[in-house]
């Protein structure tokens, strides 16, 4: 009988290269720790360090509580620990915010996981750094922005109704999370990127969006391998339409309706501001950066008018006086979106108490000093919303749901659902419009109630309904 012994040498390589790292750890953090007045807290266990707590407290959907509330009694606003590898600092609060966020390029560049990197694309303005990204958040934005939107309220809202037609109509239950996700999806689409939805293309996107917070190992079968290969057919697809639409702007033929985004995009290329895999990298980055953060924020805020029958009268009224003011048939106007203001507390309150992402991470450059102590260069720093958005001193009762609280304005960088500084969401108007134009339809056109209003909320990274926030619905008879 012959054994197998081709597993002994990587073993051993694994056993001294272990040994070696940890007797290099300990001679660098004693060494950092003689040099370096570091944040108080643990680091643990080489590239373990508190991962595993950090993981179990996201998953329960108790980050705050049950990982950074803890260790905020222990050390103060402002502590150490190690997640994924990175020895990391914790900041809290509104000061710690603007100071991190508004130094990005600075002091910090953001920092994402490497199979993040990976799917979105290296070359995706969440690469970007500087000067560079400047210029291309500067087409993005353009696109993006209130006056730029103007002009896309009516598509939007009959992507809205076509939507409602289509899937909510002749309904009884619906999953609201899932329809709002396809709903997201058609007007990223369809209204900024200009490409008609095909039946298989929601299930490609997602399937990439899957392996975004994965490990990135590629192995056949893990999340990662099938993202990537859904990334390739992604990417085939789309760099189909991107020379479709070269060709279209150099022989001038671009017709009206939507796709602004996607032709400022390709007249960059074309004028030599980016290059053909900058626009792609975009493209797969904005649909991501837009899927799950604003269905979540949708079906949050749905959540909360249940869970408060006096704000959904109010909210409801706000609605009913907007259609009352225009004649039958026509269709909603920017002048109408203003007017929703009550709407939008209620949304921003909804994503007060539930932030789509709960923080993010940056990492430092150069040695930073802040509070009184050194975040050495190459340290990670991960800044939460929860650390501003469950705070009394920000927030009054923070645990009470209250729209009414943002009539007053907040105090800056203490409300974060779409980060600040140079990197603050792109998309925030989008986010709002597509908010603001579903709750108008629906409430106006139906009665829904929760199936279950204790449903959980998962996460993975990011949160989620865990049953897909399923709603009963009927016809308003008006
Ligand atoms: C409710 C919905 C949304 C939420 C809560 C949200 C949240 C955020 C947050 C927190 C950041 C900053 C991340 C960081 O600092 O590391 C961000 C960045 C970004 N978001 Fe959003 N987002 C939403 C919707 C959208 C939409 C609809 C789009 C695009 C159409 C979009 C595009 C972007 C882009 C491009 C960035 C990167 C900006 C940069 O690096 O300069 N987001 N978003």
């Amino acid at each position: 009988m012959a054994f197998d012994l081709s597993f002994v040498l990587p073993l051993f390589s694994a056993v001294v290269a272990l040994a070696l790292a940890i007797v290099f750890y300990n001679f660098t953090s004693s060494n950092n720790k003689s040099k370096k007045n570091l944040p108080p807290g643990e680091l643990g266990l080489p590239w373990i360090g508190e991962t595993l707590e950090f993981h179990k407290a996201q998953k329960n959907n108790r980050l705050y509580e049950e990982f950074v509330q803890p260790r905020i009694q222990k050390n103060g606003k402002t502590f150490k620990t190690r997640l994924m590898g990175s020895p990391t600092v914790v900041v809290n609060g509104a000061e710690a915010n603007k100071f991190f966020l508004s130094n990005e390029f600075k002091l910090v560049v953001s920092s994402w996981p490497t199979s993040s990197v990976q799917l979105m694309g290296s070359d995706s303005i969440m690469e970007t750094q500087g000067d560079a990204h400047r210029c291309v958040r500067g087409i993005i934005a353009t696109s993006l922005s209130c006056s730029g939107l103007e002009a896309m309220v009516p598509m939007i809202c009959n992507t809205v109704q076509s939507h409602l037609d289509e899937n909510w109509r002749g309904k009884d239950v619906i999953s609201l999370y899932r329809l709002t996700k396809t709903l997201t999806f058609t007007i990223m689409l369809e209204c900024m990127l200009g490409i008609e939805v095909q039946p298989e293309m929601l299930g490609m996107f997602e399937k990439v969006l899957e392996g975004v917070f994965s490990l990135p190992f590629r192995f056949p079968g893990t999340a990662f391998s099938r993202a990537k290969n859904a990334r390739i057919e992604v990417e085939k697809m789309l760099l189909n339409i991107v020379r479709k639409k070269r060709e279209e702007i150099a022989f001038q033929q671009v017709v009206g309706g939507g796709g602004m985004l996607l032709f400022r995009l390709v007249k960059a290329m074309i004028q030599g501001e980016m290059s053909e895999k900058e626009v792609v990298d975009n493209m797969v980055l904005l649909v991501f950066a837009a899927h799950d953060t604003t269905s979540f924020a949708i079906t949050m805020t749905f959540r909360m008018l249940a869970h408060h029958p006096n704000c959904y009268s109010q909210l409801l009224q706000e609605h009913l006086d907007i259609k009352d003011n225009r004649r039958p048939g026509e269709t909603l106007t920017h002048e109408d979106i203003k007017k929703m203001n009550y709407t939008w507390q209620v949304a921003r309150e909804s994503m007060r108490m539930f932030p789509p992402i709960f923080g993010s991470f940056r990492k430092a450059i150069v040695d930073i000093e802040y509070d009184g102590f050194t975040i050495p260069k190459g340290w990670k720093v991960l800044w939460t919303a929860y650390g501003t958005h469950y705070e009394s001193e920000y927030f009054e009762d923070p645990l009470r749901f209250n729209p009414s609280r943002f009539e007053i304005p907040v105090q800056p960088y203490a409300y974060l659902p779409f980060g600040g500084g140079p990197r603050q969401c792109a998309g925030y108007q989008l986010a709002k419009l597509n908010i603001l134009i579903l709750i108008h339809f629906v409430v106006t056109q139906y009665e829904w109630s929760l199936v279950n209003p204790q449903e959980p909320i998962a996460v993975d990274p990011l949160p989620f309904p865990s049953q897909g926030m399923p709603i009963r619905i009927s016809p308003k008879l008006s």
